[in-house]
């Protein structure tokens, strides 16, 4: 927690914990459409939203969300020119809690989705991880989850190497194999 806000962090991976190809790409053996009105609705929740500069949520409702974009390209905090509810964020200048401060974010959790590197920043952190896995997608080559996943280090074994723990995996598309499975970190 953040005071208030839980923080979530949502990703939709291949069977082999891949959350894009190795040019950054999303294909769309992983893209599904129960997932994403899965993840928009979370979205709409969210007091704020983080992710990399490759990383969107995309949606007719994205430009009315408040976003950090976290980034090197700033010593510290800095309005986004790009994007009016948006600010540029670089952890190693200043805390979370300050940047969240300067967007005036409302109630809700603070959404994490990604990338990569931006995962791996809140694993110590994460109240809840929502991940959903596309079973018969595999990216040879993709870009991991996490940077720790590994041929022989799941997407799980990171996420309960940090304290969270699996609920029951829920069918959300049956025809497609796509499940749901939320890990929460033990209080
Ligand atoms: N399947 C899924 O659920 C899912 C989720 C997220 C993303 N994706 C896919 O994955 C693709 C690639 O994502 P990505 O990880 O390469 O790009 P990304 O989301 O833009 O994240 C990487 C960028 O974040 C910034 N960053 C990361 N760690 C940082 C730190 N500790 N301090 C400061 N800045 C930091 C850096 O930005 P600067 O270069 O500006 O310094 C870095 O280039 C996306 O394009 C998307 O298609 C899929």
């Amino acid at each position: 927690m953040l005071g208030p806000h839980a923080i979530e962090g949502y990703a939709i991976v291949s069977a082999d914990g891949m959350i894009a190809d190795g040019d950054g790409a999303m294909p769309d053996s992983i893209h599904n459409e129960a997932d994403q009105r899965f993840l928009q609705a979370a979205m709409d929740r969210a007091a704020v939203i983080v992710h990399g500069r490759r990383s969107h949520e995309g949606g007719p409702r994205a430009a009315n969300r408040k976003r950090l974009v976290v980034t090197r390209q700033v010593p510290a905090l800095a309005a986004d020119p790009s994007q009016p509810n948006a600010s540029l964020w670089n952890p190693a200048g200043t805390s979370l809690a300050e940047a969240i401060g300067t967007l005036g974010v409302g109630p809700g959790p603070i959404a994490v989705i990604g990338g990569t590197s931006v995962f791996d920043l809140f694993l110590p952190l994460y109240d809840v991880f929502h991940l959903t896995r596309a079973a018969r997608a595999k990216i040879p080559g993709g870009q991991p989850l996490f940077s720790a996943v590994s041929p022989t280090t799941t997407a799980e074994d990171v996420l309960i190497r940090y304290g969270l723990q699996p609920s029951p995996p829920r069918d959300i598309d049956t025809a497609a194999g796509i499940t749901l499975t939320n890990f929460q970190r033990n209080q």
